[in-house]
């Protein structure tokens, strides 16, 4: 029996790529969930693929760069689920390449920062705080390796500023039981990586699983792709010994 059985867990962005390897690796541990995407149908198929697991899966919807919809989606994931234990915030947008550095629109800067980081900030205000007084919970904030990418400087600020949260949070919260930590997945060929990724989507299991089941880890990045190969327990052997 893992730590994770009958355990509840949102997964923004669970429709495709990391999300949906993410959320058939909790359903593996009996890991129940809250399926996110900006649309009920895109995990139509999902919810009873993962219930033929054995676990509960519900889904949610909601537009994230819309703060709106953001609390409609926590919402209608609090009365789905009787508590959300797990929080993966995956979900998020790459803005275009940009030819010209010097010529980013601020568009771009302002919806990287909608999606990938203030409904990010959103959640876990709004599911910290009842993880704390349950004094049990695990938030994997979802970051990218991108680096030296001027041409893509929006999504790739963006994502520093979710390092920057995890860091200055992760203090702040040692001793409650509530753990938040940093997730590469990896350059995949997702929709988002694109198909010159050198990785497959599924290489993310099982380091994604990593963060949500080591016990005394803070305000740590844990690289998927340092633990392809390796059996689960391996690499949370591997994990433990830093
Ligand atoms: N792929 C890579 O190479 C790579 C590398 C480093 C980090 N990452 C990170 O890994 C995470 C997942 O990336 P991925 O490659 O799996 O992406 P992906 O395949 O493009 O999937 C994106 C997911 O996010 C949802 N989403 C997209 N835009 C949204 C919005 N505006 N509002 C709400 N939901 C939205 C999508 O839902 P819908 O079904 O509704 O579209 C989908 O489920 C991201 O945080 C990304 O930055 C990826």
């Amino acid at each position: 029996m893992s730590g994770l059985q009958g355990r509840w867990a949102l997964v923004t962005g669970a429709s495709r790529g990391v999300g949906l390897h993410v959320c058939e690796g909790l359903a593996g541990l009996g890991c129940n969930l809250v399926l996110h995407s900006r649309a009920l149908s895109h995990t139509q198929a999902l919810v009873p693929r993962l219930e033929g697991v054995g676990v509960q899966a519900v889904a949610v919807a909601g537009e994230l760069s819309d703060p709106v919809q953001v609390d409609v989606m926590i919402d209608a994931a609090l009365k789905q689920a009787p508590v959300i234990d797990i929080v993966y915030n995956n979900a998020a947008v790459m803005t275009p390449w940009r030819d010209d550095p010097w010529d980013v629109p601020a568009d771009d800067f302002r919806k990287s920062f909608e999606v990938n980081v203030i409904s990010l900030a959103r959640i876990c205000y709004r599911l910290v705080p009842p993880m704390l007084e349950r004094r049990w919970g695990r938030v994997i904030n979802v970051t990218s390796g991108i680096q030296e990418q001027p041409n893509l400087t929006p999504y790739a600020v963006s994502k520093a500023a979710v390092d920057k949260f995890v860091r200055d949070f992760a203090p702040r919260l040692a001793g409650t039981g509530v753990q938040m930590n940093l997730l590469d997945p990896g350059w995949l060929r997702t929709d988002l990586g694109g198909p010159k990724a050198p990785n497959d989507p599924a290489t993310v299991l099982p380091g994604a699983l990593v963060p949500a089941l080591l016990d005394g880890a803070g305000g740590r990045l844990f690289r998927a792709q340092d633990y392809v190969g390796l059996s689960l327990s391996q690499a949370l052997d591997k994990a433990r010994a830093g």
